[in-house]
């Protein structure tokens, strides 16, 4: 153990006793000093008093241990090894500010989606704020499982009984640390439970402008259809928190395309996936940039 400290803190023998003198003298003060400072403000409630003696000598603790170290020649020693722990304890911060967030992506669908938010998160130039750390899908079928396989990011596919009636799914995505749950072509409602235990940080993207063409059976073509058909001459995008109704919740952002003489669903279908590709990640960046700060 003696030489295992010595190659660490890179010290002969004595060095190594002065060393852990200081440590033992430092300690010593700074308890005393510590017990001094609880004397002379006469506290009465125990607990109170604990948490003040704790957090004195956690301050006090380096001032004593270089006190110690200077009579004892160990100043340069513990000078520098009172910035290796103070970085290290400051660097151990800001990773966790500037890691990505994990988040969730739920797709029944297609997945162009959800392959360029991933897409997104990858690129190192954005700095994502967030990153795809798990794809959900209801259908085993569906072209966002090989999306998912191809960028390596963890599926899992759910069934009806566990997510409309039991709390599993939210254990889980609690125990993978997902904070945000992104709904790109997700064709079940969200249950209450999964909803409350992500108060505000679950986003849907709808294909119409809402609340016009919203609801119960308005997806994919049959949303572009009803909007033909109305003869309305624009349409859009909308992306909205979710609450337990359909396409119910605020709106956070909306995006509009005009409809020309002779536009189809596939043709409108197309805009609008170019309008939701253009501005889906960047929304869900500064959604989750903005809750970090
Ligand atoms: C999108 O149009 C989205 O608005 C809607 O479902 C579609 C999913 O498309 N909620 P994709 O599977 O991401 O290509």
């Amino acid at each position: 153990m003696f030489n295992k400290l010595q190659q660490r803190w890179k010290v002969g023998p004595l060095g190594l006793l002065l060393v852990i003198t200081t440590f033992a003298l430092g300690g010593s003060l700074c308890g005393f000093l510590g017990k001094r400072a609880i004397q002379l403000l006469e506290i009465d409630i125990p607990a109170i008093r604990i948490g003040l003696y704790i957090l004195i000598i956690t301050i006090l603790w380096p001032f004593c241990v270089l006190a110690i170290s200077i009579p004892l020649g160990q100043f340069t020693f513990f000078k520098q090894y009172l910035q290796k722990m103070g970085k290290r304890l400051f660097n151990k911060k800001q990773h966790h500010v500037n890691a990505p967030v994990p988040l969730a992506i739920f797709a029944s669908g297609a997945g162009s989606n959800a392959a360029n938010i991933i897409a997104f998160s990858q690129k190192p130039e954005n700095k994502a704020a967030f990153r795809v750390a798990l794809v959900v899908t209801n259908k085993p079928a569906a072209g966002v499982v090989d999306i998912a396989r191809n960028a390596g990011i963890p599926l899992l596919l759910i069934e009806k009984e566990p997510f409309f009636t039991g709390g599993t799914y939210v254990d889980h995505l609690k125990e993978l640390g997902i904070e945000w749950i992104i709904l790109a072509g997700f064709l079940w409602k969200v249950p209450a439970q999964l909803v409350a235990a992500f108060p505000s940080r679950i986003v849907n993207i709808h294909p119409a402008l809402l609340p016009d063409f919203g609801g119960k059976g308005m997806y994919g073509h049959h949303v572009h259809q009803a909007v033909l058909e109305s003869g309305k001459t624009e349409s859009g995008i909308t992306i909205h928190y979710v609450d337990e109704l359909y396409d119910h919740g605020a709106v956070i952002l909306q995006a509009k395309c005009p409809i020309v003489e002779g536009e189809t669903v596939s043709s409108l279908a197309e805009k609008i996936h170019a309008l939701e590709h253009r501005h889906f990640p960047n929304l869900i960046n500064q959604l989750v940039q903005n809750a970090k700060s």
